[in-house]
């Protein structure tokens, strides 16, 4: 393991499955898997095949049916709402398949949210953050466009922004570029990438044939379970 390797998130026997009238639909079964800080991994797979239940659960917004989530090797499985929002507010960075953006608030706005909670930053200081990330995405002069005026692909980079100003450890992208241009995209991948080799743990499911070249590991779920698929870039 590199100097900079370690794990991070662990997954024991994780199984999901969802409850519904016709029964219950089974999405995950016994994953087991390790996450390590300094890497980027890519999650691959069709449509329906349980990716966004995946980071739902690695972001610590769901909980799996059993088996055991560990961060940092802390089992969390005991921990309070209010434990596992701080967990997730200081640690983790989190980019949804629709972006959520607060309609009500302009571009740097947004950005700024999440860094309102954090003491180590004056308001001046979670500005210039702010800021600085969303002008390395090209939105220099969307700053003060509320989230209506601004493009899907705008959108998306806004809320790629936001979940990087607390500089949290671990990323987790559902579908990050699937707005995106190609030139937009590859901004944003290398801009992963970047971050896994200083030192954070980056785990981005897409459908862009972009990543491969980005991913040092590439998952596939299929079938229930998740697979290490071989890299040929
Ligand atoms: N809350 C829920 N209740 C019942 N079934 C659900 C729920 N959420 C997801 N599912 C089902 O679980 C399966 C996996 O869904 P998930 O959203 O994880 O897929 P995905 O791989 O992210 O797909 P996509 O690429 O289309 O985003 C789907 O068959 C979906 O219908
Ligand atoms: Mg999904």
């Amino acid at each position: 393991m590199k100097k900079n390797e370690e794990k991070i998130i662990v997954l024991k026997n994780v199984c999901k499955n969802y409850k519904s009238k016709k029964g219950n639909i089974n999405v995950l079964k016994d994953l087991n898997i390790k996450f390590n800080s300094g890497k980027f991994y890519a999650i691959i797979g069709e449509s329906g095949c349980g990716k966004s239940t995946l980071i739902n659960i690695l972001g610590l917004l769901d909980k799996p049916t059993s088996g055991q989530y560990l961060f940092n090797d802390k089992p969390c499985e005991k921990l309070t709402d209010n434990e596992i929002s701080d967990l997730r507010r200081d640690n983790i960075g989190l980019m949804f398949q629709d972006y959520l953006l607060n309609p009500y608030m302009n571009a740097l706005e947004n950005v700024m949210l999440p860094m309102l909670i954090n003491k180590n930053f004056n308001k001046n200081e979670r500005e210039s953050i702010a800021k600085e990330l969303l002008e390395k995405f090209g939105l220099k002069n969307r700053m003060s466009h509320m989230p209506k005026q601004l493009s899907g692909g705008e959108q998306q980079r806004v809320a790629i922004a936001r979940s990087l100003v607390n500089n949290p450890q671990v990323i987790l992208a559902d579908e990050p570029t699937g707005n995106l241009d190609e030139k937009n995209e590859i901004i944003i991948f290398k801009y992963l990438k970047e971050l896994s080799e200083n030192g954070k743990c980056v785990i981005v499911v897409t459908h862009s044939k972009q990543v491969k070249k980005y991913a040092d590991i590439i998952y596939e779920i299929k079938d229930l379970e998740l697979k290490e698929v071989a890299n040929e870039t």
